[in-house]
C-alpha cells in the first residue's frame, strides 16, 4: 500500500507521465503554482537560493555541480591517515520543514561519466580544519555502476549501501521516509529499504550536492512532497540576520569605553547560518570577527584552479550587515594545506607563483572589506626561536617567503593591516625573542608588517597556570616599541577536566586581567577570543559527539558564564 502510494507519487512528481499530468497536478499542486497550500503541496527546491553553494553554478537548465574535492587533511600526528571529504552544504539555500511521511526526489543530468551526490542533512556536521564530526544525514549518489546510499546517524555511526545500477543520462534518485524507514528508488525502481534511526528528527532538512573530482552534473529538479494526510512539508528561505547590538553587551561597551579596541571572536559558517542564537549573541557582542577555518587554504582553495568562497563570503557579508570588521585568517601557514599543494612536485618557482596567485585572489576578492589579515601564521618552531622549515613555502623560498607574502598581500589590498600570528610568544622566552628578531628584521627591510597577533590559547588547571598578564604586558611592550600594533588573537582558557563554578570564577578573572591590559594600551587593536560559546568550540574533543569544550564565554546552552560578565565589567571600569 505504501509502496503503491510511493510509486504513484514518484511518477506524478517526476513527470514520467507528464502528459497525463494536468489532472494529477491539480490534485497535487506545486507550491509555486498554488497560493493555497494543503498537505499535498509539493515544492521545487531549486527555486530557492543555490548561488551560494561552493562548486555550484545556477544555469537555465538547473544547478550545475562540479567536483571540488574539498577535504580535511589529517593533523600532523596522523599524517598517513586519509583525508576526510568535506563537501559543500547549501547553508544559505532552502530549509525544508518536515513532519510525518515525505518524499524527496533529485534529478541528476550527468556531463560525461556519472559521479554525483545529493545529501539531505537532518543535523549539520561540526567542521573544524583537522576533523569533522558528522551530524545526521542521508546521501544518495551515483557512479557509473552503482547507486550509493550513505547514512550518518549523528553518533559517529556510518552506514553505506551499494546497489548495482546503470544510471540513465538523467537519473532520478528518490527517497521516501515512510513508517520508520527509508525507501530508495532510482529511475523508477525500488532499490531497497533501510531503517531510519531518526535522521530527520530535528524536523528540518538542509541540502548539499557534490560531484567526484573531474565530474559534473546538472541538478535539474529537487522536489519535496508530503505523502499522507497529516504529513507536512514546507520551505523556509533563510536570510543573513541583522541583529541590534546589545546596548550593554561587549561591543557597545568597548565602543564607548575603549574605542581603540575591537572586540573580536572566531566564527564558523555552519553555526552562523544554522543556529539563530549563535548569530544573535555574536552580533550583539562583537564588532570584529575572524573566520575560524573558512579562509584556510584547504577550505578556500581545494583544487589548483578552483576556489570555494561561499563560507568565507557568508561570514564577510554577515559582518558587513552587522557593522562588524573582519580579520582574515590565514594566508600562509604550514597547516591546513590541501594534498594538491603538498604532494605535487612543483618547482620552487611554481610554489612562489602559486602562493602569489593565492594571496592575490583571496585578498583581492575581499579588498576593502577585510580590515586586517593574518598573512603569516605560526612561522616559528612550536617552542624554539627558529623558523619552521617544513612548509612548502619555506622549502621553496627560505625565510624570504615571509617578506614575499607580506608584500603580495600589501599589493592586493594596500589598506589592510598585515599581521604575523603566533602562539607561545606571550611571555619573554626564547621563542618570543625569535619572533621579536624576525619582526625587527622585516621592519628594517621596509617590509609591510603592521602587527603581531598573540594567540593566547591558555590552559588553567591545578597543575598548569596560564601566562600572567604582567608578564605579557612586559613582553608585548618591546613589540609596541618597534611601532607595531598588537592583538590578542585567539584567546581561550581551557579548564580541561576541572570545570566547576569556582574554576569558572578564576577563568573569569583571568579573562578580565588580559582585557584590562588591552584596554589600557592604545597599541592593542583587538581583543579576540577563539569562538565565544562552548557549544561550538575547537576545545571539544573530536571523538566526543556529545562533549563540549569549557574555555569560552558562553556555555553549551548559550548562557553567559562568569567570564562574559567579567569582560563587561573590565570595559565599564575603564574611563
Ligand atoms: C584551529 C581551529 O579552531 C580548529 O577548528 C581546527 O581544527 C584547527 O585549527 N592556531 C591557529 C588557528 O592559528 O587557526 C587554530 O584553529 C588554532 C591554533
Amino acid at each position: 500500500m505504501l509502496l503503491d502510494t510511493l510509486r504513484r507519487l514518484s511518477l506524478r512528481l517526476t513527470g514520467v507521465i507528464a502528459i497525463a499530468g494536468a489532472g494529477l497536478l491539480s490534485s497535487f499542486p506545486l507550491a509555486a503554482e498554488s497560493a493555497k497550500t494543503d498537505w499535498r503541496t509539493s515544492h521545487e527546491l531549486l527555486e530557492y537560493d543555490w548561488s551560494h553553494l561552493a562548486g555550484a553554478e545556477v544555469t537555465a537548465a538547473g544547478v550545475r555541480i562540479e567536483g571540488l574535492g574539498r577535504a580535511i587533511i589529517p593533523p600532523a600526528d596522523a599524517a598517513d591517515e586519509p583525508v576526510t571529504p568535506n563537501p559543500p552544504i547549501n547553508l544559505r539555500g532552502p530549509i525544508l520543514q518536515v513532519k510525518g511521511e515525505f518524499y524527496l526526489g533529485a534529478h541528476l543530468r550527468f556531463e560525461g561519466e556519472p559521479g554525483g551526490y545529493v545529501t539531505f542533512y537532518g543535523d549539520l556536521p561540526l567542521v573544524q580544519d583537522e576533523w569533522r564530526q558528522d551530524g545526521k544525514s542521508v546521501t544518495l549518489g551515483v557512479t557509473d555502476q552503482q547507486l550509493i546510499v550513505e547514512i550518518q546517524n549523528g553518533i559517529g555511526d556510518y552506514r553505506r549501501q551499494e546497489y548495482p545500477f546503470s544510471p540513465a543520462e538523467e537519473t532520478i534518485l528518490e527517497l521516501a521516509r515512510v513508517a520508520g524507514g527509508f525507501v530508495i528508488m532510482a529511475d523508477g525502481d525500488v532499490m531497497g529499504d533501510i531503517d531510519d534511526p531518526g535522521i530527520f528528527s530535528s524536523g528540518e532538512i538542509v541540502f548539499g550536492a557534490h560531484a567526484d573530482v573531474g565530474r559534473a552534473f546538472v541538478l535539474t529538479r529537487l522536489i519535496a512532497a508530503p505523502m499522507m494526510p497529516g504529513s507536512r512539508v514546507s520551505v523556509i528561505d533563510p536570510e543573513l540576520p541583522i541583529v541590534e547590538p546589545d546596548p550593554v553587551g561587549l561591543r557597545r561597551l568597548a565602543e564607548s569605553h575603549a574605542p581603540h579596541l575591537a572586540i573580536g571572536t572566531a566564527v564558523s559558517a555552519i553555526p552562523l547560518l544554522s543556529d539563530a542564537s549563535y548569530a544573535r549573541i555574536l552580533a550583539q557582542n562583537f564588532n570584529m570577527l575572524t573566520p575560524e577555518n573558512a579562509m584556510k587554504f584547504q577550505a578556500i582553495h581545494p583544487r589548483p584552479d578552483r576556489y570555494a568562497f561561499a563560507d568565507a563570503d557568508a561570514i564577510v557579508e554577515f559582518a558587513e550587515r552587522n557593522n562588524m570588521a573582519v580579520h582574515g585568517h590565514t594566508l600562509v601557514w604550514g597547516e591546513a594545506l590541501p594534498r594538491w599543494v603538498t604532494e605535487t612536485a612543483f618547482t620552487d618557482a611554481q610554489v612562489q607563483r602559486l602562493l602569489a596567485d593565492h594571496i592575490a585572489t583571496v585578498v583581492g576578492r575581499y579588498k576593502g572589506r577585510i580590515a586586517s589579515w593574518d598573512v603569516i601564521n605560526e612561522p616559528l618552531q612550536p617552542f624554539a626561536p627558529e623558523l619552521r622549515t617544513g612548509s612548502p613555502w619555506y622549502r621553496a623560498m627560505g625565510e624570504d617567503y615571509i617578506a614575499f607574502a607580506l608584500r603580495e598581500a600589501h599589493r592586493a589590498d594596500p589598506a589592510a593591516r598585515l599581521y604575523i600570528n603566533e602562539f607561545a610568544c606571550e611571555e619573554r622566552n626564547a621563542k618570543s625573542d625569535g619572533l621579536y628578531r624576525l619582526a625587527r628584521r622585516l621592519l628594517e627591510r621596509g617590509v609591510p608588517l603592521h602587527g603581531i597577533g598573540f594567540q593566547m590559547h591558555e590552559d588553567m588547571t591545578e597543575e598548569y597556570q596560564p601566562v600572567n598578564a604582567e608578564a605579557f604586558r612586559d613582553n608585548v611592550q618591546r613589540f609596541i616599541d618597534l611601532g607595531l600594533e598588537v592583538r590578542i588573537s585567539e584567546m581561550d582558557v581551557n579548564l580541561h577536566e576541572e570545570d566547576s563554578p569556582e574554576r569558572q570564577v578564576a577563568q573569569a578573572e583571568y579573562y578580565s586581567s588580559l582585557l584590562e591590559l588591552a584596554v589600557d594600551q592604545p597599541a592593542f587593536s583587538a581583543f579576540s577570543t577563539w569562538g565565544f560559546t562552548d557549544r561550538y568550540s575547537s576545545l571539544q574533543d573530536w571523538w566526543e559527539p556529545e562533549g563540549f569544550g569549557n574555555g569560552l564565554l558562553f556555555d553549551p546552552q548559550m548562557r553567559p558564564k562568569p567570564a562574559y560578565d567579567a569582560l563587561r565589567q573590565a570595559l565599564v571600569r575603564h574611563r
